[in-house]
């Protein structure tokens, strides 16, 4: 089985992540630790129960982690996930926070990855809070990881939160930039413009909604503010690149189960733009190789869509 930790900071496409993750016989989810992110860490906690909850998994450790950037001002994404990250539908049966493992996040990586040395899968789907404080405790962690996969960044200066900064990097540039310097396992990225330009498009969106099933019935309540924003024009003027239903979290969690997923990638070295009046927060993939940097990370390219589909079809089963 492959052994994943998950680094959320569930939001609707996180939830999606988790639900794929869940679905798969041959996953086994060691844990998932919480940042803040789309929504405050309180909500992030709180979603992530009720995500696992639907699913009937509430033995998975789910761990408090950190509640703001490193420097950054904190920043949401609620126009989209929703104020409380999960499109505002009310929610009496919420499970509570007394649920939550003692240990903090950050303690359960660091601890995690050393009793299953060269065994774990670290899916980041959050700005990377967690992962850059657990290498400044643990500077040996990243080479203790069997693999790292991202969602964040981008490579075509195309933003979705500034002009050109990606949400999970902007949200905390010096974390993005730490990991990447830092964490020397083979790094797989899920950027915004890979997830555009492999969107699916809406009318599987309807189909895989339309089950009835509980886990449908929840997609579909979670995830409808933010399927009618990506429809609405602004939207699509945003990203342009991507006229259907791009689940961001979903590529990394997905690439990181199945190896045959990604038919198409490039290695190239990244690092973070911590500066600059317009492009603070911005990946910077050093093409021409100036950054002589040793590690490169895996940049996903192209991705099998009808693998994709059934993986997020058997999700909501
Ligand atoms: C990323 O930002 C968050 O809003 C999503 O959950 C995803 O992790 C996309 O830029
Ligand atoms: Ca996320």
């Amino acid at each position: 089985k492959k052994k994943l930790i998950i680094d959320v900071d569930t939001g609707v496409d996180d939830a999606m992540a988790i639900m794929v993750a869940l679905a798969n016989p041959d996953v086994e989810i060691l844990g998932i630790t919480c940042c803040h992110g789309n929504t405050p860490l309180e909500n992030v906690l709180k979603n992530t129960l009720r995500v696992l909850k639907v699913c009937n998994r509430l033995d998975i450790p789910v761990y408090r982690g950190c509640s703001k950037p490193l420097l950054a001002r904190k920043q949401h994404a609620g126009d989209y996930h929703g104020k409380d990250g999960l499109g505002d539908v009310p929610d009496p049966d919420a499970p509570g926070l007394d649920l939550l493992q003692k240990k903090k996040a950050v303690q359960a990586m660091i601890k995690l990855v050393k009793d299953n040395a060269g065994e774990v899968i670290l899916v980041a789907t959050a700005p990377l809070t967690n992962l850059a404080v657990a290498v400044q405790l643990d500077p040996s962690l990243p080479k203790k990881l069997k693999a790292l996969y991202i969602m964040g960044g981008n490579t075509e200066s195309r933003g979705n939160t500034t002009v050109c900064g990606e949400f999970n990097f902007v949200a905390d540039p010096e974390a993005a930039y730490i990991v990447l310097d830092r964490y020397t396992c083979p790094t797989y990225m899920a950027t915004w413009e890979f997830t555009c330009r492999n969107s699916l498009p809406w009318s599987f969106c309807d189909t895989w909604l339309a089950e009835s099933t509980q886990k449908a019935d929840f997609m579909k309540k979670i995830s409808s503010l933010s399927r009618m924003k990506a429809q609405s024009a602004d939207y699509k003027k945003e990203i342009t690149a991507g006229t259907g239903f791009n689940s961001c979290d979903v590529y990394a969690l997905a690439a990181a189960i199945d190896d045959t997923l990604i038919t198409e990638s490039e290695e190239v070295a990244v690092a973070v733009e911590l500066e600059g009046t317009y492009t603070r927060g911005m990946m910077v993939v050093d093409y021409i190789q100036k950054l002589k940097k040793d590690h490169k990370a895996i940049i996903m390219k192209k991705v099998d869509l009808e693998k994709l589909k059934k993986m997020l079809t058997n999700a909501l089963k």
